[in-house]
């Protein structure tokens, strides 16, 4: 199995592509940490998941505090005793506006949990991954750090960033043992993307629009590339940032 032996935190895993992820590392043989603030959909995928006889447990937590990602971070060695995997993954759409009708609070609310909160999980990640000199975090970006989303500036703006952010943390690490690479997915079938699409018709026009080869991804189809990124399979690669778009932003 890929990821026989080791452990990993999964932020937002109680849903969508975190949740994908949560099966996926399990049944490839990893202890699982689910980070989420949905307690009652976290509890009860970490509950089905070790009633099917894998490691799997969740924890509150809440990405845009500080405090809260430290506890996470010290549940994931309380219970694993080492930290090889982390998915930074947790995040929102949020409001849909025009930048000159958006307000300050809802740019805020969105660059802290899409972004600020990749930095704090990073930030305790690479603390307790490092004594090691070994670790995969992968940080879940989107097509939109790369193009224009319009109606969804917070949202793009965000997702840009954690572009930058890896790309630091992975300069940073070069001689430390620890991979560090953004995934940027296409339109997936979440919950996320259907609040998008029925929030507004012009992103809901763009999300079908975007979905070139003629469906959404399934959630599944992204967890599978991050899992290669946690893997030893990935021992080369770094500071990448992982289009799996079906040729979306090739236009
Ligand atoms: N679905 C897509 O089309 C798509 C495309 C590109 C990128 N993404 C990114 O993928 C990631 C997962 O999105 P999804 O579509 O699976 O969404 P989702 O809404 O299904 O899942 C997101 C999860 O994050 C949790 N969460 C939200 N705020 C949190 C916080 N402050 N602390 C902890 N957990 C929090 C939610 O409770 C939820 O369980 C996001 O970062 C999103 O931006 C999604």
């Amino acid at each position: 199995m890929l990821l026989t032996g080791k452990s990993a935190v999964v932020t937002g895993g109680a849903s969508g592509i975190g949740e994908a992820c949560a099966r996926l590392f399990t049944a490839e043989g990893a202890s699982v940490l689910i980070a989420d603030v949905d307690q009652r959909a976290g509890q009860a995928l970490a509950d089905e998941l070790a009633t099917a006889g894998h490691r799997c447990h969740y924890i509150y937590a809440d990405v845009t505090n500080e405090t809260s990602v430290e506890t996470m971070i010290a549940k994931a060695m309380q219970l694993y005793s080492r930290l090889d995997c982390a998915v930074n993954n947790a995040g929102i759409g949020g409001a849909a506006d025009s930048i000159e009708k958006l307000s300050l609070t809802d740019w805020q609310r969105v660059i802290d949990v899409n972004l600020t909160s990749v930095f704090l999980c990073l930030k305790h990640e690479l603390k307790v991954m490092l004594p090691n000199q070994s670790g995969s975090i992968v940080n879940v970006s989107s097509g939109a750090g790369l193009i224009a989303v319009p109606n969804m500036a917070a949202y793009a703006s965000s997702k840009h960033g954690v572009l930058g952010l890896t790309k630091t943390a992975a300069t940073e690490n070069l001689r430390t043992g620890i991979r560090i690479n953004a995934i940027l997915p296409g339109s997936t079938r979440t919950p996320m993307v259907q609040a998008s699409m029925d929030m507004d018709e012009t992103i809901r026009k763009m999300i079908l629009d975007s979905a070139r080869c003629g469906r959404l991804a399934e959630p599944m189809e992204i967890a599978q590339n991050i899992a290669w990124l946690c893997s030893d399979r990935a021992s080369y690669v770094s500071g990448e940032s992982i289009c799996v778009d079906y040729a979306t932003v090739c236009r």
